[in-house]
């Protein structure tokens, strides 16, 4: 009876044994039982069909190619203080390729509780790894991309719009180093009076043209500005690129000058017919006084205050011709204000209406009481009229010399009136004309028709611009040959702009 079951239990032992063999032969990792040698003296299928070691293989061996024990054995330490380790190890295969596994260990112990072995588990994280390491890669890859842009590139916290990230482009044109970018207020790069508008414009526009910074040591620079909103890890963020245009514009403004300058050379001689009548005044007073002065005649009261008062308001006439010069020759500083286009009209008249009178050219104008202000830079838009006024002069004058005659009479003429969106000025000649195949090339640069020396072709390009900068626009209407020109040129209504900005 005993007996009969001692060989049920002995069965019952084989069977878990074999069910045990089974087990560790299958599981889905490799398992190495190592002895105090470091010599595999058991390995399951997984570990058999990759490393196919020989009997009585050492486990550096076998997992690792190596002479000798690794650095950081976890089996050395399990065998020193009877506890489980872990490690990431590394491993080269048959095949050359590289494994990479997670290695776990365990003591096993005999009856008295003494280590005589030591197991060892290996998970294989090949794939996730090399999904780390992609990782990895493209983030350099992004990161030396995004430094080596050259244009500046900012990462700001939307919120406070401080400065999280930034390229070395930003440090470079912005003079600062990168610490002392990041963490710093991006309005810091601006001047402090205009700090709080471009904390409303940066977090509300994507595009913002021309913008005024400073460097670290103060110099200004004109930048155009791109903004674009993303997600950060966990925050709302702005990326904002800026292109460095300060010497386009400087560019722009010597060109701007030459071409102002070549108009004050065209109105030179206009100008000294100018000055010559408040100076014949001045001289037939002076010189009567001297008269007077030298046969030691007397004057009366009456006539002496007359002449000095003459004398004196003849001075200022002839110094506020002058100042007008001045002033129209002096660099712009690209400011924009609120301008009354009549008064600039005004302005270029008062500079050009000689010029007119000598060639019997009459000067027309009706202007519209009470025309809406625009937003412009006053110095810049007296450029254009005056551009458009020598414009006509030279048409009247070609046509005249084409004709061989003076026939009719000739006028520029001036309109100015407004919609509800825009302030519109109309000028309008009785010259040569414009014709419709060259009617949309005269906006180009350097496009001239008239001869050398007389005219560079920057005259219409350089007022288009203007005036596209303010938001208008310039439109000609073609004509037949000595029929004049017709130009409309249209400028947005400060009220209108403002009321837009107001409703963003
Ligand atoms: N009022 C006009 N009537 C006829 N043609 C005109 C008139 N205004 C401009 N044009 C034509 O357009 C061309 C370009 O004008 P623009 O003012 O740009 O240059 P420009 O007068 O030739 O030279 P600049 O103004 O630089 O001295 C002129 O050469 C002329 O052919
Ligand atoms: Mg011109």
């Amino acid at each position: 009876m005993i007996k009969e079951t001692e060989t049920i239990k002995d069965l019952d032992l084989k069977e878990v044994m074999k069910e045990y063999d089974n087990l560790f032969d299958l599981v889905p990792c490799l398992i190495t039982v190592h002895d105090r040698d470091y010599r595999i003296i058991k390995y399951n299928k997984e570990f058999k069909d990759k490393f196919a070691p020989e009997p009585g293989t050492f486990c550096y061996e076998a997992y690792k190619d190596r002479k000798r024990k690794c650095e950081n054995c976890p089996v050395e330490k399990t065998f020193k203080d009877g506890k489980s380790h872990y490690s990431e190890e590394k491993g080269v295969n048959k095949n050359n390729s590289t494994t990479y596994w997670i290695a776990k260990t365990a003591p096993i112990k005999n009856s008295k509780g003494e280590i005589v072995a030591a197991v060892e588990m290996n998970l294989d994280i090949t794939p996730s790894k090399q999904l780390e390491e992609q990782l990895k890669q493209s983030e350099e890859r992004y990161f030396s991309i995004f430094n080596n842009i050259p244009n500046p590139l900012f990462v700001l916290d939307y919120e406070t719009l401080v400065i999280i990230d930034c390229n070395i482009s930003a440090t470079a044109a912005y003079q600062y180093t990168r610490d002392n970018l990041i963490g710093r207020s991006f309005l810091d790069l601006f001047n402090a009076d205009e700090r709080e508008i471009f904390f409303t414009k940066i977090r509300s526009l994507s595009f913002i043209d021309k913008v005024k910074q400073a460097t670290k040591q103060g110099r200004n620079i004109y930048v155009d500005m791109w903004i674009s909103a993303y997600k950060y890890p966990e925050k709302k963020v702005l990326l904002v690129a800026s292109t460095d245009i300060t010497r386009r514009l400087e560019t722009e403004q010597q060109l701007i000058q030459a071409s102002k300058m070549a108009t004050l050379g065209v109105m030179a001689s206009g100008v000294a017919h100018e000055l010559n009548q408040p100076l014949s005044v001045i001289k037939t007073a002076s010189g009567f006084l001297l008269k007077k002065q030298r046969k030691q005649e007397p004057i009366d009261d009456a006539t002496l205050d007359t002449l000095i008062s003459k004398m004196d308001c003849n001075v200022d006439r002839a110094s506020n011709i002058i100042n007008h010069m001045r002033q129209f020759a002096r660099k712009s500083n690209m400011e924009l204000e609120l301008v009354q286009p009549n008064d600039i009209l005004k302005n270029a008249f008062d500079l050009f209406s000689q010029q007119l009178k000598v060639r019997e050219i009459e000067l027309v104008w009706e202007q519209e009481q009470r025309l809406p202000e625009v937003i412009a830079d006053p110095g810049q838009l007296e450029q254009v009229f005056i551009n458009f006024l020598v414009n006509s002069r030279d048409a009247i004058e070609e046509k005249r010399d084409g004709l061989g005659i003076k026939e009719g009479s000739d006028a520029i003429r001036i309109y100015t009136r407004s919609n509800e969106e825009n302030v519109i000025i109309e000028i309008i000649d009785t010259g040569i004309g414009i014709s419709a195949e060259i009617s949309d090339k005269i906006f180009e640069p350097f496009f001239t028709t008239k001869g050398v020396g007389k005219g560079t072709g920057l005259g219409l390009s350089i007022s288009y611009s203007f005036i596209e900068e303010i938001g208008g626009s310039i439109e000609v209407r073609p004509s037949a040959e000595n029929k004049g020109a017709f130009f409309t040129i249209s400028i947005p209504r400060a009220d209108r702009i403002m009321k837009n900005q107001g409703g963003r």
